[in-house]
């Protein structure tokens, strides 16, 4: 069977790596999740104080930076390394959440992580979750899906997630985080969070995972 690149793009918490990551174990395809490599780039920079606006400083941390993601068996799923060392749980706290955007936007951080993820998609057969996938990562990928849900679900998904690891946050201030994430990543001048034109749009507000997986799983029948 053909093997091809799956693109899930969208906003924030809308379901996007839960459907990625069941989407790929179903066709035994590699899961990569992009946001957690911006995620891995601003822990680095928070814990070195790499000042966001100098060119140096973000040069000379890029360089210094290695992002892998290694199968975790025990807990079933990918977990991404920083210079060797684990931080899968790390950086889903709402520290970084409330600072990945602005790193998101340094143009040199965008074209080091997206050459790298286009060397992991090279021999096809992944499914990659992000923000700029189908515009500019991968923008042959076969099947493209762009993702959105309603502020308000997508809040309390989130917040349901934080609490399965014991982090408690509040609904307002984490609906505050993802529309702040929403306009930053829209609105930047490299690669912005948009749909691409010849992806298919998928409003999960009222959708269950099983259906958004069989969504996608529909359009990828076409294909290979
Ligand atoms: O997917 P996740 O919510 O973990 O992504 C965190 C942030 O990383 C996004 O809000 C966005 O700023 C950035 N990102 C990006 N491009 C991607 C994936 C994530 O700019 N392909």
């Amino acid at each position: 069977m053909k093997k091809i690149v799956i693109a899930i793009d969208g906003y924030s918490s809308c379901g996007k790596s839960t459907t990625a990551k069941l989407v790929a174990a179903e066709l035994g395809y590699a899961y990569i999740d992009t946001g957690a490599m911006y995620r891995a780039v601003t822990l680095y920079f928070l814990e070195n104080h790499v000042s966001f606006t100098n060119p140096k400083e973000i040069a000379d941390a890029l360089a210094n930076i290695d992002i892998t993601f290694h199968y975790n068996a025990k807990a079933k799923r990918n977990e991404v390394f920083l210079n060797g060392l684990n931080v899968e749980d790390e950086i889903r706290k709402m520290y970084i959440s409330n600072q990945v955007s602005e790193v998101s936007v340094i143009k040199e951080v965008r074209r080091a992580l997206v050459a790298q993820q286009q060397k992991m998609g090279r021999k096809r057969g992944v499914v990659m979750d992000g923000r700029d996938i189908g515009t500019a990562v991968f923008p042959d990928a076969e099947v493209k899906i762009f993702m959105t849900a309603d502020v308000d679900t997508r809040a309390r998904r989130r917040q349901q997630e934080l609490l399965a690891k014991k982090q408690l946050e509040n609904l307002d201030t984490i609906k505050q985080n993802l529309e702040k994430r929403d306009l930053i990543d829209s609105t930047r001048a490299e690669s912005p969070l948009r749909r691409a034109e010849d992806a298919y749009l998928l409003d999960t507000s009222h959708m269950t995972i099983d259906e958004q997986v069989d969504f996608v799983l529909d359009k990828v029948t076409t294909r290979i």
